[in-house]
C-alpha cells in the first residue's frame, strides 16, 4: 500500500461525510422553513415546510382522500409530483404501479414538504368541500355494526352520486394525539341532501370505530369532508353482481335506493356475505327492493350458519355462492365492497368466470 495516499484518503472520507451531514441537514432541518407550492395551474404559493403534503395541501383547501389518516396503508392520497418528492419510499412502493411511477404518482402523506413541490391534484378534488355536522341517529344493527344518521347545517345541500364514501374525522378522546380521520360509505339515498347515513362496523382497538360504538351521542359535533370515490352504478345494459361483506353493504344500500327511485331496468342480483345470522341486519329492506326494482334479487349468504338458526338460504362464501348461481359471468359487471380478504377472493373467481377485471369495480375497506 502508499501510505503517501492516507492523508488524502482521511481528508477525502471526512469531506464526504461533512458533505452527507450537510444534505442530511439541510434536508430535514433548513429546507423545512418556507417552501413553494404549485398546484396544477395556479401560481407557486409560499407555504410552511415540515409537515405532510398531504396536510399541506388540506390547508390549501384540496382535501385529497386519505382513508388510513396517512397512515400509508390505504394507498387513496395519490397525486402526482414532478418536483421536490424526493424519492419514492418503501412505504409507497406496494401501492404504485410502474405506470403510476411514470406518471410520478406519489403517496401524498408520506412527502414530507422540505423543498420547493410542483403538484398536480384531480380537478375533481379541487371541490370537495369539510362540512360540520350534527348526530342525529345512532342506532345498532347488530352486536358489531352501527347506523349513525349526520344531519347537516341549515341550508347545506350535500351531492353525491350513491356509491361513493366520506370522511368522517373523529375527535381526540383516551389521550389520542389528535383526531382520527377514516373512510365511510354513504348508506343513504342521494336524492336526500340534508342529512346522510352511515353504517359502521366495529373494528378491535379500531380507533375511529371505538368512538363510534362506545362515545358518540346524539348532538355531537363532527367533521367530515366528501364526496369521494368512483364506486357507482355504470349505467350499461351489462347484468351485474353485487357482492357485500359486513358493512360493505352500506354503499349498496344508496345504490339500490337510488336505483328504486329511477326504476332502473339494470338487472342486478345482491349477495348479502355474513358468517352467521347475528351479522346479518337490514334484510327486509333488502328484500323489500325486489318489489320495487324491477330486475333485482337478494340473496343472502352465510359461510357458518349455527345449527339452531335453521337457515334455509344459500350457504358457503361469497365466492361459492356467487359460482353456484352464475357459471359463466362472461359479459357481466362486479361490484364488491367489503374487507380486502373478500375482494381479492372475488376479483380471482370473477376473472375465472369470465368477467373482465376492467368491469370490476371496488371498494376495499382497508
Ligand atoms: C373507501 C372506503 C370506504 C369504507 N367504508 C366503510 C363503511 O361504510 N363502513 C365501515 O365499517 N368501514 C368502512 N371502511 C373502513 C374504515 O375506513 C376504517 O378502516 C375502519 O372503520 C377501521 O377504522 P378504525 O379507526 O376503527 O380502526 P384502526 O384504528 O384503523 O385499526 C385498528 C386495527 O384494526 C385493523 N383493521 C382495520 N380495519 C379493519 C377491518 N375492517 N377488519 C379487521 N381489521 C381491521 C387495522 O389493521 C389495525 O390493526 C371504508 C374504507 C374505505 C377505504
Ligand atoms: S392516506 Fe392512506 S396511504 Fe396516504
Amino acid at each position: 500500500m502508499d501510505f503517501s495516499l492516507t492523508p488524502l484518503l482521511v481528508v477525502t472520507g471526512i469531506s464526504v461525510a461533512l458533505a452527507l451531514v450537510i444534505v442530511i441537514v439541510e434536508k430535514l432541518i433548513i429546507k423545512a422553513g418556507p417552501v413553494t407550492l404549485k398546484l396544477n395551474d395556479a401560481e407557486p404559493k409560499e407555504i410552511e415546510g415540515g409537515g405532510s403534503l398531504l396536510g399541506a395541501l388540506k390547508d390549501e383547501g384540496v382535501l385529497v382522500p386519505s382513508a388510513c389518516g396517512g397512515r400509508g396503508s390505504c394507498g387513496m392520497c395519490k397525486v402526482k409530483v414532478f418536483e421536490g418528492g424526493g424519492k419514492i419510499l418503501a412505504t409507497e412502493a406496494p401501492h404504485l404501479t410502474e405506470e403510476e411511477r411514470g406518471e410520478n404518482v406519489r403517496l401524498s402523506c408520506q412527502i414530507k414538504v422540505r423543498e420547493n413541490l410542483v403538484v398536480e391534484v384531480p380537478t375533481e378534488l379541487l371541490d370537495i368541500e369539510e362540512y360540520e355536522v350534527l348526530v342525529t341517529g345512532a342506532e345498532p344493527l347488530n352486536h358489531d355494526t352501527m347506523r349513525v344518521t349526520l344531519t347537516f347545517g341549515e341550508g347545506v345541500e350535500f351531492s353525491f352520486r350513491a356509491g361513493q364514501y366520506v370522511q368522517l374525522e373523529t375527535p381526540i378522546y383516551d389521550g389520542l394525539p389528535a383526531p382520527t380521520q377514516r373512510a365511510y360509505s354513504i348508506a343513504s339515498p342521494p336524492q336526500e341532501k340534508s342529512s346522510i347515513d352511515l353504517i359502521i362496523r366495529r373494528v378491535k382497538r379500531g380507533v375511529a370505530t371505538t368512538f363510534v360504538h362506545d362515545l358518540i351521542e346524539v348532538d355531537d359535533e363532527l367533521t367530515l369532508s366528501g364526496p369521494y370515490g368512483d364506486f357507482y352504478l355504470r349505467d350499461t345494459p351489462a347484468e351485474a353482481i353485487f357482492i357485500a361483506g359486513g358493512s360493505g353493504l352500506a354503499p349498496f344500500e344508496a345504490i339500490l335506493a337510488d336505483m328504486a327511485a329511477h326504476k332502473n331496468e339494470k338487472n342486478v342480483t345482491l349477495i348479502f356475505g355474513a358468517v352467521n345470522g347475528d351479522d346479518l341486519y337490514d334484510l327486509d329492506k333488502m328484500r323489500g327492493y325486489e318489489e320495487t326494482i324491477p330486475n333485482f334479487r337478494f340473496v343472502p349468504a352465510l359461510s357458518s350458519p349455527r345449527e339452531e338458526e335453521r337457515w334455509e338460504g344459500e350457504v358457503g362464501l361469497v365466492t361459492d355462492v356467487a359460482g353456484r348461481l352464475f357459471e359463466s359471468m362472461e359479459g357481466m359487471e362486479g361490484y364488491l365492497c367489503g374487507g380486502p380478504g373478500m375482494i381479492d377472493a372475488c376479483i380471482e373467481a370473477m376473472t375465472e368466470r369470465g368477467i373482465r377485471e376492467e368491469e370490476i369495480f371496488y371498494d376495499k375497506f382497508s
